[in-house]
């Protein structure tokens, strides 16, 4: 196994703690070694029964993202019945001009049937294309960011509306849409953080010992009970 330098594995770790999902974009645009550089990580994700599920459609035409701007938008509209007072408030706000002002948007896309009917470890849970799939993204949100990129996931939309404005056919499931670009403000916090929306939870409350439900008891968390005592 590669050993790694402690800058080394600090610099892994500073990528996966700041990288954030961001939602306002300059509209400069991003050198294309920088983008396939980022889809060379995507592509290096791990899949099940190493069946690569993905494609990347690289959108960076102003028709076809004014129209997926607008199936976002009617999608956020839609789900915004779904909050009341301060939360539909904060909820409409969310914008979702990102996907018109960023140089490019990617729909990254998920084929089930690729590897036939039996690629290996798929048989007992299907979902697994889309786990691997997502995996994929997870890749690109950290290669963006050390290439100084943002990157903000939208998934607020129709799957038809968005088969139709990129013509995918309707066995392709459409994952995410995903704009980059540079950006003018990266926050420290998920902005959701920040908007009072969710806060991030404690992680040592998720974390079981052996069965569910059982706290495990390590050394973070008695620290943390004794500094409360
Ligand atoms: C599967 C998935 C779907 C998401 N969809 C949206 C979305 O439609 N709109 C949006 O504003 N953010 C979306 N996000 C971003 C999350 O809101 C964001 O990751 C979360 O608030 C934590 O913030 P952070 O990524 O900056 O840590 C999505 C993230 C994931 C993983």
């Amino acid at each position: 196994m590669i050993s790694f330098q402690q800058s080394e594995k600090e610099a892994v770790y500073k990528a996966i703690f700041n990288r954030r999902d961001i939602r306002q974009f300059l509209r400069d645009p991003i050198p294309e070694e920088a983008i396939y550089r980022i889809l060379e990580a995507a592509h290096a994700a791990p899949s099940v029964g190493f069946m690569q599920p993905w494609n990347f459609i690289i959108i960076d035409s102003d028709e076809k993202k004014e129209r997926l701007a607008w199936a976002a938008e009617k999608e956020r509209k839609a789900l915004a019945i779904h909050y009341e007072g301060e939360r539909e408030t904060k909820f409409l706000s969310l914008k979702v001009e990102g996907l018109k002002d960023a140089p490019i948007t990617i729909c990254v896309t998920c084929d089930p049937t690729r590897g036939g009917n039996h690629v290996l470890g798929r048989n007992s849970i299907p979902e697994t294309d889309i786990m691997s799939t997502s995996c994929a993204i997870q890749n690109m949100w950290l290669a963006a960011f050390v290439e100084g990129i943002a990157m903000g996931w939208v998934s607020f939309y129709k799957k038809s509306d968005v088969r139709d404005i990129l013509n995918i056919p309707p066995h392709i499931e459409p994952v995410a849409l995903l704009s980059l670009g540079y950006t003018e403000d990266y926050p420290k916090q998920p902005i959701l953080e920040t908007a009072n929306w969710e806060k991030r939870q404690d992680l040592t409350t998720l974390i079981f010992d052996n069965e569910w439900g059982i706290a495990k008891k390590n050394k973070i968390s008695e620290n943390k009970e004794a500094q409360l005592k």
